[in-house]
């Protein structure tokens, strides 16, 4: 937590709406995948944590059903007014769709925001990096309407109304993952989730003499009307293929052994593939969580690069930014694994590096992804935080 974060939204406040009189301040954490990836929407396990970064607001309710937003890090774009009365399912493009479409999800579920609000948000996510910007303002905003107006929902429903929010009012077909890990963030702990229940365990992430870092390849990704969607296609129907040939409910249901028995009943290469990454995947994750449990991080490590390996040639969805951040990061001794974290198409990758490497991972690892994309990586050694909370 950054508390200066607050104290700058606080400040926007009083220059955009005139005193800052009856003001609260709350947060919302970005989250960062350790292992799992593309297959929450595939009724798998995922292994995320929140993280000590996020998104402050600083919001007072109003007398009319005016809202008004204002976002530091997106002060061009200026105060934005909406309206409680006129929601407008995806047709917002601007980024107020997310809290409106939180708005909008509430409604849904029957609970009736009383009066707008204005609001003003300030964040230290980079934007497009892949650590959920997007879903840390949207837990943000169901947080902050429950705390506001004392709407009885719990932080996991808080998960579940974001999501919604984001594929039904933003457009974006994203899994439970991001809302979840920003909801149920605990600090020093990542969440072992099965997305087709729901069902989920902390594990201690204990890295002793060890960091997580963070590595962004400051390409921005776009996930909306990106091959992100096109993948959830190609994993339905290899689904629904799979659930004819051995009646599957989901990816998810199946061992390594199973899908290698039942997977010549997928006749296109391609779909075969992606299904093969999320069933492989899948178990990879729920081996990963035993070995951390067991203590043998190591292991947790080569699981991970297995896992870049598998997204980056079986799912297609890493690009050649993030190969290079893994794949140097890999020579680089003193590193126990490195992979693409998140959607992919650019963002950050994840990496478990010892203490007195971190110098050398970052000289290496920077030097050479400069030299072969022209352009400089970004590093942060990251902590893990809790969920949302008033500050
Ligand atoms: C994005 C989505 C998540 C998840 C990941 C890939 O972050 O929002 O739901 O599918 O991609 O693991």
């Amino acid at each position: 937590m950054d508390l200066s974060y607050k104290e700058e939204a606080l400040s926007a406040f009083l220059e955009k709406f005139g005193d800052t009189e009856g003001v609260r301040c709350y947060f919302a954490p970005g989250r960062v995948n350790l292992i799992g990836e593309h297959t929450d929407y595939n009724g798998g396990h995922v292994f995320p944590c929140a993280l000590t970064i996020g998104t402050y607001a600083a919001v007072r309710k109003r007398k009319d059903r005016r809202i008004r937003f204002y976002s530091v890090n997106l002060s061009k774009s200026g105060v934005i007014e909406r309206s409680l009365d006129a929601f407008q399912p995806l047709q917002d493009d601007s980024w107020t769709a997310y809290p409106m479409g939180v708005m909008w999800a509430f409604e849904k579920r029957g609970f009736q925001i009383p009066v707008g609000l204005d609001i003003v948000v300030n964040g230290n996510i980079p934007n497009g990096s892949g650590l959920s910007s997007s879903a840390s303002l949207e837990v943000l905003t169901g947080y902050v309407l429950k705390e506001e107006f004392g709407f009885p929902v719990s932080l996991v429903e808080i998960a579940k109304i974001g999501q919604d929010a984001e594929n039904n009012y933003c457009g974006m077909n994203c899994g439970i993952m991001d809302q979840f890990a920003s909801a149920m963030g605990k600090k020093d702990n990542a969440i072992f989730l099965d997305c087709a229940t729901l069902d989920y365990e902390y594990a201690p992430v204990v890295l002793d003499g060890m960091k997580l870092v963070v590595t962004n390849t400051n390409k921005k990704h776009k996930l909306v009307g990106s091959a992100y969607n096109d993948r959830r296609r190609e994993c339905e129907e290899a689904r629904e293929i799979l659930a004819d040939a051995c009646g599957i409910k989901t990816l998810g249901d199946l061992s390594n052994e199973e899908f290698e028995k039942y997977k010549d009943a997928i006749k296109d290469p391609v779909v075969r593939k992606r299904a093969k990454h999320a069933v492989y995947e899948n178990n990879r994750a729920i081996r990963a969580v035993a070995e951390l449990k067991a203590g043998h991080i190591e292991e947790f490590g080569r699981l991970m690069n297995a896992s870049h390996v598998s997204l980056r040639d079986d799912f297609e969805v890493s690009c050649e930014e993030l190969d290079i951040l893994a794949e140097e990061a890999w020579k680089v001794p003193g590193v126990l694994g490195s992979r693409m974290t998140g959607g992919g198409f650019g963002g950050c990758t994840v990496s478990i590096v010892k203490d007195e490497a971190i110098p050398d991972f970052k000289q290496k690892v920077g030097d050479a992804y400069k030299k072969r994309v022209g352009y400089d990586c970004t590093f942060y050694v990251v902590s893990i935080g809790d969920g949302p909370e008033e500050v």
